[in-house]
């Protein structure tokens, strides 16, 4: 097909081409002398996305899924306990995860497409007065139902609770896309990968660990050999990997950190907003329902869609891919076939929003869901141009 395939998906999101102009490259040394300056000023440019000043930020040939693996095995004990709060199929993972890593695993089980709840959180520490609990698992945007859940307000509900347990955030799909503050939250292990917000093929585990967590490192008897920090630090204290890094996304990262750092977290957390706000706008118009149960947890980042009765969401989003050249998200799990999802984050702009808006809802015509033509992108161009950014002054 010509033109070019609109990745409209939760992830792998659109890479810009000067971030694969970046990573376009012959191989080099990455024992060479050139090296730590390289990887230090990534380890420091990417703490200030994770929001920490006092955290430590790790790179890992991975996904972001080994980021839970890295997270736990680093700072828990063999058979320790930990609270999962399950609300999509990504929160179920990171607590099969643990439950698979050995960890004894108490979950908490809401709606799909309800928010992580603080006062069961609270309720669950209370009720554990010998402080078995040493981490509360949550997801921060569950990618599978287009909900963003408060950290701040766990946070909280642990500390209300009077417990010491440290708090891991799966920021996936939030990370870099939406406000993140590692410090401020009290969070203690945050995981992300390089597909998403940093709008980077995929490939990278990012990890940051709280100075908490940090300290449990040295002690924790979980065996870990690959994932093991204490390996990853000392070589990163260095400037080096204990191993051969992907040396092409490294180069990504950096072209990726540039633009993040240039453009500032406020502008790029205010565009993320200003598009699902848009996209929003557009499915209320087809008159479709979302996964997200309220207004006040829905993701700026993914919007999880349900088709009518009747209508497999397949169908919708083969047609949108085969026939439009939009690539949408399955509804996962137990939403197969019921919801697609739209990715709306990393490197979209207007243009791209107002136009796979157009592909969705002619496939969505296409395969006999009943709606009117236009509808969408009207509303959501409506939304763009309202809250467009002011032009820049004219070039003389
Ligand atoms: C919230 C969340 N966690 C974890 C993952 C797994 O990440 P990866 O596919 O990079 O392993 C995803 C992937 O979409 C996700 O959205």
């Amino acid at each position: 097909m010509p033109g070019r395939t609109l990745l409209f998906i939760p992830g792998p999101t659109n890479v810009p081409d000067e971030f694969l102009r970046a990573m376009d490259r012959a191989m080099e040394d990455h024992r060479g002398s050139h090296f730590p300056a390289f990887v230090h000023g990534i380890l420091h440019d990417l703490k200030s996305v994770f929001g920490t000043t006092a955290g430590r930020a790790f790179v890992f040939a991975a996904s972001g899924s080994a980021m839970w693996d890295a997270a736990l095995v680093n700072t828990l004990d063999v058979g320790d306990r930990v609270l999962a709060v399950r609300k999509g199929q990504f929160s179920t993972l990171f607590a099969d995860a643990a439950v698979r890593l050995g960890y004894r695993v108490d979950t908490i089980d809401v709606e799909w497409g309800e928010a992580t709840p603080p006062d069961a959180v609270e309720a669950a520490l209370r009720a554990d007065t010998a402080h078995g609990i040493k981490a509360v698992l949550m997801v921060h945007n569950e990618t599978a139902t287009g909900v963003t859940s408060d950290v701040a307000a766990i946070r909280r509900a642990i500390d209300a609770a009077g417990h010491p347990s440290l708090l891991f955030v799966d920021g996936v799909s939030s990370i870099a896309s939406l406000r993140f503050e590692l410090d401020a939250w009290g969070v203690d292990a945050a995981i992300t990968g390089s597909q998403k917000g940093f709008m980077l093929p995929p490939g990278l585990g990012l990890l940051c660990l709280s100075p908490k967590a940090l300290a449990r490192v040295p002690h924790a008897t979980s065996p870990r050999a690959f994932f093991d920090l204490r390996a990853l630090s000392a070589s990163n204290d260095t400037g080096y990997f204990p191993y051969t890094p992907p040396l092409p996304l490294l180069h990504g990262l950096r072209a990726s950190l540039d633009r993040i750092l240039a453009d500032g977290m406020p502008a790029i957390i205010a565009r993320h907003h200003r598009h699902a706000e848009a996209v929003r706008a557009a499915v209320a118009a087809w008159g479709l329902p979302l996964v997200a149960a309220r207004p006040e947890i829905v993701s700026d980042t993914v919007t999880a869609v349900r088709v009518p009765e009747g209508i497999s969401s397949a169908t919708v989003m083969d047609i949108a891919a085969r026939r439009y050249n939009v690539a949408l998200g399955s509804g996962l799990a137990r939403l197969s076939g019921k919801v697609f999802r739209i990715g709306h984050l990393g490197a979209i702009d207007d243009w791209m929003i107002v136009g796979g808006l157009g592909a969705v809802e002619m496939a969505l015509t296409d395969a006999g869901v009943a709606l009117t033509l236009g509808s969408g992108v009207a509303a959501a161009a409506d939304i763009l141009r309202r809250t467009a950014p002011p032009l820049p002054s004219p070039i003389a």
